[in-house]
């Protein structure tokens, strides 16, 4: 893994400062609101927290966990490995060049605050991700999108630090391996670094002059609806918050981690063949000749609309949403997605695939 060493980081060993959490409930630290109690729990508020742990005489070998905002996190059993719960803040701008911005965050900084006070600060570019649930840290491991925009598209480097060594490293955006909802992050196979690392600040490269991104057919429908056929960044932030609000739950009132499954990709014949049966699905060519298929078109269409095990509940506005209706638990959330999954591969012939860690 190509890296360059950040030299200020990597200062002598020092556990007097860690305080270890013990039975720590979980619950309000996923967005799903479900619950699970960690074991052991460590609050990493800046990056030299990491290596602490790794010197620390009983931490450094245990099996690690590390939890940013929880908004991806499906938890079905209490957690045994030590939870790292990132939560280092800071917002900056680090410099400005000919052709960009460079603004820096802490992983622990919340996902929209960052929208915000890019936009308040005149950096355009991250508008089209406005309201996103989750933490800066987790934007990179899976890639996280909405509207035209993955956050590969504004990010510049990841700093990490290796939990073996406890060392830091710079990771330009090239060696993320980012696609679709995936990233270099999420694997620990083949120079994977899921369970070898943890993302401390993210750096984002906001492109000037800024230009903005439209032609997803809800900012299209704004621009026909309000007549505005050039707006700014702050106006393409107001659209983008009142969609999500009226068809995505919001995770502090109604549990919920975003998307449950990725929109799945296939080839051009097997969607010839699937609109041979089903004319109406809904369906997006890509660049390489493949056709991605919108999952929650497919799970709607087999009526899962509302539908529930347990707590555990198909949201009512967007199929692909499984919320936490009334107290549930994960195994009913995995038991329910189960039971989606087999009843799409019934009709449609497609695997669908989970976006959250199921823990
Ligand atoms: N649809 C239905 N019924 C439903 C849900 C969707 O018919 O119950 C149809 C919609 O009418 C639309 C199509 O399916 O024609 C796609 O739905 P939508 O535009 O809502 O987007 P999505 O494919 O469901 C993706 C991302 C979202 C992102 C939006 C906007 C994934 C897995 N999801 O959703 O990301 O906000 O596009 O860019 O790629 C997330 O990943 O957590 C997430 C919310």
């Amino acid at each position: 893994m190509p890296a360059s060493p950040l030299s200020a980081e990597s200062s002598a060993p020092d556990t007097s400062g860690l305080v270890i959490e013990a039975g720590v409930n979980l619950k309000p630290y996923n967005t799903f609101g479900l619950p699970a109690v960690a074991q052991r729990l460590v609050r990493i508020r800046e990056a030299a927290d990491v290596r602490r742990v790794v010197d620390h005489p009983e931490l450094g070998r245990a099996p690690k966990f590390v939890l940013g905002g929880g908004s991806n996190l499906v938890l079905t059993r209490d957690v045994d490995a030590v939870v790292l719960k990132v939560e280092i803040q800071g917002i900056r701008l680090l410099e400005t060049r000919e052709d960009a911005w460079i603004v820096e965050a802490g992983a622990g900084v919340a996902w929209h605050d960052l929208v915000c006070w890019t936009l308040d600060h005149g950096y355009p570019g991250l508008e089209n991700m406005a309201l996103i649930p989750g933490t800066v840290g987790a934007a990179p491991v899976q890639n996280i999108g909405a509207y035209g925009i993955e956050v590969k598209d504004r990010l510049e480097a990841v700093e990490v630090m290796d939990l073996i060594t406890g060392r830091p490293a710079l990771l330009p955006a090239d060696v993320c391996r980012f696609g679709y909802r995936d990233s270099v992050f999420k694997h620990s196979d083949f120079g994977g670094l899921a369970g070898k690392s943890v993302i401390t600040r993210v750096r984002f490269r906001l492109p000037r002059p800024w230009q903005p991104v439209l032609g997803y057919l809800e900012i299209e429908r704004k621009m026909a609806e309000t007549g505005i056929t050039q707006p700014d960044a702050r106006q393409i932030f107001d659209w983008i918050v009142a969609v999500r609000r009226a068809k995505l739950p919001d995770p502090k009132v109604i549990g919920n981690a975003g998307s449950f499954f990725k929109n799945p990709v296939v080839s051009a014949e097997q969607c010839k063949d699937i609109i041979g049966r089903d004319p109406g699905i809904v369906h997006y060519p890509m660049p390489d000749g493949s056709v991605k298929l919108a999952a929650g078109w497919m799970i709607d269409a087999c009526g899962w609309k509302g539908k529930t095990v347990g707590g555990a509940a198909v949201y009512d506005k967007q199929a692909l949403v499984l919320v936490n209706k009334a107290d549930a638990r994960g195994a009913e959330v995995v038991t329910l997605a189960r039971a989606i999954q087999e009843s799409v591969y019934g009709r449609f012939g497609i695997r669908l695939e989970p976006e959250p860690v199921v823990l």
